[in-house]
């Protein structure tokens, strides 16, 4: 049997079936060297627009594009093998019309390999979702702190704490969840609507920042591992600190060029083969 058919690959209706279960582990990634230590140890894979800030230095997620999305969806679908890989639709390729989301939600699965498309949104989405997941694309969905919608919610605040905004998010979830979506995302809500989310629609749902009620958790994979350190959210925890990992070898290289310490003499190539 050849390599590549033992693979198997974790699909979104592996993924459905998890609702209840045990909890489904979830990270983001957006290159190829990151999904192949990632891509063992988790079920799904998102290559989420939060690459705005982690690789591309944007204060929001309003900015990327569908090229974008599919140049990083690409790299992080060739190297996995085994986690389901998402990809994020960005903001304004799929919020006009169902064909408009029909179109990106295409060309990103076709161009990039993955398994299926994430969009953020609630009721206003809902038939959106029942067009594409009845027209082959696996869809899910993001309801809560929708990052998308910074400029129409004013900011990063916790969601669902009035009673009257708690229940507009309950009806979102329950929206999506009719609609087909094989998953929703909650973020950054209080742990009693996330309970009740989850005690609710048959999708599983997968929390950040929205407590341990939910069916799995997701974290932005820089966050974790304290690559990105520009802000901690409260929902992180932080299990590496990265950042200061590389910039420790950075400096030791620097001061080692400086002092003619690098190249050793191990690193030299001879005039002769020995
Ligand atoms: O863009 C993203 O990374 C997300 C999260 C759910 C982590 O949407």
């Amino acid at each position: 049997m050849s390599k590549a058919a033992q693979i198997k690959s974790i699909t979104p209706s592996v993924i459905r079936a998890r609702k209840g279960g045990q909890p489904i582990v979830c990270l983001t990634s957006y290159t190829a060297p990151m999904t192949k230590l990632v891509d063992p140890h988790v079920d799904l894979i998102l290559v989420g627009d939060s690459l705005a800030m982690t690789i591309y230095g944007m204060s929001s997620t309003v900015g990327v594009t569908l090229e974008m999305m599919i140049a990083h969806g690409r790299a992080v679908a060739r190297a996995a093998s085994h986690a389901c890989v998402v990809v994020d639709l960005p903001f304004g390729s799929y919020e006009a019309s169902p064909m408009q989301a029909f179109g990106a939600a295409a060309k990103v699965m076709t161009e990039t390999g993955c398994a299926a498309v994430k969009l953020e949104g609630g009721t206003a989405m809902a038939e959106t979702i029942q067009f594409l997941t009845t027209r082959g694309v696996p869809v899910m969905a993001h309801v809560g702190l929708t990052p998308q919608s910074v400029n129409a919610l004013g900011g990063y605040a916790v969601r669902g704490r009035a009673e009257a905004e708690a229940a507009a998010i309950m009806a979102d979830a329950e929206a999506v969840a009719e609609a087909g979506a094989f998953s929703v995302v909650i973020e950054k809500t209080t742990e009693t609507l996330a309970r009740t989310i989850t005690e609710r629609i048959a999708a599983p749902t997968i929390g950040i920042g929205a407590s341990p009620a939910c069916d799995g958790q997701i974290l932005v994979v820089d966050d974790l591992i304290g690559l990105f350190t520009e802000f901690r959210p409260k929902f992180v925890r932080r299990y590496a600190e990265t950042a200061r990992s590389i910039e420790e070898a950075i400096t030791n290289y620097a001061a080692d060029v400086r002092a003619r310490r690098f190249p050793a003499p191990e690193h030299v190539f001879a005039a002769t083969v020995p």
